[in-house]
């Protein structure tokens, strides 16, 4: 048959996912449809009811469908949804940045709202190089920025390019700027040497960022990036006591800025409101985001300190970056409420209490087992690592799709659980790990029932359904099937699904 549009070549066509018009993550695979949510549960169109045990991405820290932001939502809407930033303020606009401003203790002294954690960090990029510009003399040399490897700080190209990880760069690598070099990340389990001190693993990094700045130049560098506990790209690394510190002296002594993306592991999620804190080593501009709206409405931030802010009224008096939905009156609401949600029922002290319970009971179920070869974090942010063998840390190979494995397992019967895979733990390509980052308010029990389901799914993953060297594909992870249902002959090449 002919197509009027392709003249006498048949149309392409490409696998599909069911009739779905929708570009999921895969075209390849039909995500199972969501009808309703209530509390940490998820509750699909086939009638399961899934335990959402990450909160999505560490989003939804209030669970789902709170009847009080949903009114706070509903009221503003009635009142009104949207108006321009250019034009107009917001009471929601004005409560919110008002909180988040106080949140820090007077550490910062303006907030700056967006839609997504990518354009919160677009915006500090851009901060932080409109900052020397407008300092006098202008530095406009300033021009370079130092993040980490296997580092993930957004999708868009200023972000991406910052970000360090290499699988989620490798496709776009020559729109990426060159003007970003990345040291290495501070992971005790993969970084630290045999018989290293903490301390002394800390002063081999602060000498390696030390090195980098100059040989990129240290006039050159507008800012040292990093997430303070380093979610999806290692699976909730923190760094330990004193690194921060230490990459901030660096960053002093050189006059550059400091931007901690906090956007996954802050707005309490790690048991102080703001991640710094648990340290006190205050950053110059800090993204947040997942938390912040617990997944009510789409919203991110910039928390930008007095130092860069004073630069900015003394010179041009404006940041020039802006977007048609920042400090969208809905969403500022949501987030609003979420937090004043969090602060009336004290729900980061009880991340703060509650996180021990759950490191201990994760680390009672699991930490014998032969391919757990870690498991860290901080408040209700964990991550376990798998590998081939516990003595030498050898990972799994790629292609055995090890963590979307497990987390396919973990979604079947009877397990019904949502777990955040991650892949590229190891240098950004080896490497598997999974998050477990529960809403704030669960109790002690609901832990532990938790962290009885995640490890069922993994002993029955590696008892079950692994087998060495077995390739991933053909619609099934290592065993595992994964929803697709096409006989397809297409379908069964590999499906690479970056997990963002
Ligand atoms: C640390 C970090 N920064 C930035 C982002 C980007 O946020 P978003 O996906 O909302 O654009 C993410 C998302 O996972 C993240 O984990």
């Amino acid at each position: 048959m002919t197509d009027p549009k392709y003249g006498e070549r048949e149309p392409p066509s490409v696998p599909t996912s069911g009739d779905s018009k929708v570009l999921h993550r895969s075209l390849k695979e039909q995500p199972r449809k969501v009808i309703k949510a209530d509390g940490m549960f998820l509750y699909l169109e086939d009638g399961a009811k899934i335990l959402d045990a990450t909160a999505g991405a560490a989003v939804a820290c209030l669970g789902h469908n709170n009847s009080s932001v949903k009114e706070a939502i509903a009221a503003q809407m009635d009142r009104f949804s949207y108006c321009h930033s250019l034009f107009f303020s917001s009471d929601a606009a004005e409560d919110l940045c008002r909180l988040l401003v106080d949140s820090t203790r007077g550490q910062m002294a303006k907030a700056f709202i967006v839609s997504s954690g990518s354009e919160a960090m677009e915006a500090a990029v851009k901060m932080a190089r409109q900052y020397f510009l407008e300092l006098h003399p202008p530095r406009s040399g300033r021009i370079r920025f130092i993040a980490r490897k296997e580092s993930y700080h957004g999708t868009t190209l200023g972000a991406l390019a910052v970000g360090g990880h290499v699988a989620r760069r490798a496709l776009y690598e020559p729109l990426l700027s060159p003007n970003v070099s990345h040291v290495s990340a501070c992971n005790v389990y993969r970084g630290m040497r045999d018989g290293e001190a903490e301390r002394d693993y800390i002063a081999r990094l602060t000498a390696e960022l030390d090195d980098e700045f100059q040989r990129v130049g240290s006039d050159t560098v507008c800012a040292f990036v990093m997430e303070p506990v380093v979610g999806a790209a290692l699976g909730c690394v923190p760094a330990p006591k004193g690194y921060i510190a230490a990459m901030k002296s660096v960053c002093d002594k050189y006059g550059a800025l400091l931007i901690l993306d906090e956007v996954m592991c802050g707005m309490g999620r790690c048991g102080t409101v703001h991640a710094w804190m648990e340290e006190g080593v205050v950053p110059d501009l800090q993204t947040i985001g997942k938390g912040l709206g617990g997944g009510y409405a789409p919203i991110a931030g910039m928390l930008v300190s007095h130092k860069v802010i004073d630069v900015l009224g003394k010179g041009t008096g404006a940041f020039a970056h802006g977007q048609t939905y920042q400090g969208h009156p809905v969403a500022c609401t949501a987030a609003l409420e979420v937090q004043r949600v969090i602060q009336k029922e004290a729900l980061v002290e009880r991340v703060c209490r509650l996180g021990p319970l759950l490191a201990q009971s994760l680390r009672q179920s699991l930490q014998d087992h032969p391919h757990v070869g870690d498991i860290r974090g901080r408040g209700f942010f964990w991550g376990i690592e798998f590998v081939r063998n516990k003595t030498s840390k050898e990972p799994f190979d790629p292609s055995e799709d090890v963590a979307m494995a497990i987390h396919h397992l973990g979604m079947k019967d009877p397990h019904n659980i949502s777990l955040y895979p991650g892949t590229g733990t190891v240098d950004g390509t080896l490497g598997d790990h999974i998050l477990i980052a529960p809403a704030y308010n669960v109790d002690e029990q609901q832990l532990e029932k938790l962290v009885e389901r995640v490890a069922a799914v993994i002993r029955e993953y590696f008892e079950t359904c692994y087998s060495p060297g077995e390739k991933a594909g053909n619609g099934t992870t290592n065993g595992v099937q994964n929803g697709i249902n096409n006989d397809d002959p297409r379908l069964n090449e590999d499906a690479p699904v970056l997990l963002l």
